[in-house]
């Protein structure tokens, strides 16, 4: 051997292990990692191991460090994780905004596999003096609930009332109806309405999620279920369906 020879014996020696090491990382689906979140199949970072791009997490640097995000009619949710349940993942989700200053996003499902189940999820309202329903799609009301009276010992901030509502759904409509006229100016105040996971109940105050749900809180914990008719074989096998489907774009 000469020197070159030897050179490239000891590097392709070197360099093998480490390509090695960096593949079997990309394919490990279900075990990918984005910031302190292990992403569960049939959801994947990687394209090997996401099944159908509905699946697809994209894993992005945000000022708190990497946070996964799985894209739905354009907007990004960003995924929180698997809890105990198969079938769903918990994802930050918007909250809905009455007569408050600020924008909202509404996420559809509609046409996604994804849809929110009251299996796993409550309603919640924040606000004083509202009867808070929910509709469906179709315009089917699915629950409600009423917010406290505000009185001066009542931190309105906080004030709020949960309910279980029933079904499965893709989108829903809010609707606010003061239910104490002349009580103050409720039908004027900011008020929000969200459903979120019932994982995050704890004892008398269920509001009290983390760090404390209040007007301010933009997202919930919400857990997503989807129909797993569009999800085929998760993980390495997905190879060919994925390019597939590329094909097809
Ligand atoms: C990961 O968890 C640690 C400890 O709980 C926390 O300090 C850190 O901010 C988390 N990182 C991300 C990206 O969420
Ligand atoms: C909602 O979907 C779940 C599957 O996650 C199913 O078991 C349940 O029967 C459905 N409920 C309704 C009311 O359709
Ligand atoms: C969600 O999208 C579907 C289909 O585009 C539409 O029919 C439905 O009205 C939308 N729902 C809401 C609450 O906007
Ligand atoms: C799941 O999706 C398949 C294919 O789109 C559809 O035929 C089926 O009715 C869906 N199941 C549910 C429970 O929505």
């Amino acid at each position: 051997m000469d020197i070159h020879q030897r050179l490239c014996f000891i590097l392709v020696f070197l360099i093998c292990p480490m390509l090695e090491r960096a593949e079997s990382q990309e394919v490990s689906c279900g075990e990918e990692i984005c910031g302190n979140v292990t992403i569960p199949i049939p959801f994947g970072i990687h394209k090997s191991c996401y099944g159908s791009p509905w699946f697809r997490v994209t894993c992005k640097g945000t000022q708190d460090g990497e946070k996964p995000f799985i894209s739905v009619n354009g907007i990004d949710l960003e995924v929180l994780g698997q809890l105990f349940s198969p079938g769903t993942i918990l994802i930050k989700n918007p909250v809905t905004y009455v007569n408050c200053d600020r924008s909202i996003v509404r996420v559809n499902l509609t046409g996604t596999p994804f849809f929110i189940s009251t299996d796993y999820n409550m309603f919640g309202s924040l606000g004083c003096g509202n009867l808070a329903t929910i509709f469906s799609n179709d315009a089917e009301p699915l629950g409600g609930c009423i917010q406290p009276i505000c009185d001066d010992e009542t931190s309105e901030a906080e004030a709020g009332c949960v309910n279980q509502v029933f079904g499965n759904f893709s989108s829903t409509i809010v609707n606010m109806t003061p239910m104490y006229p002349g009580a103050k100016d409720d039908s004027k105040r900011c008020t929000s309405a969200f459903l979120f996971s019932r994982l995050y109940l704890r004892g008398d105050d269920p509001l009290a999620i983390g760090n404390g749900i209040n007007i301010e809180t933009t997202h919930v914990p919400t857990t997503l279920s989807w129909n797993s008719s569009y999800c085929g074989d998760a993980g390495r096998r997905m190879r060919t369906r994925t390019r597939t489907d590329q094909h097809q774009q």
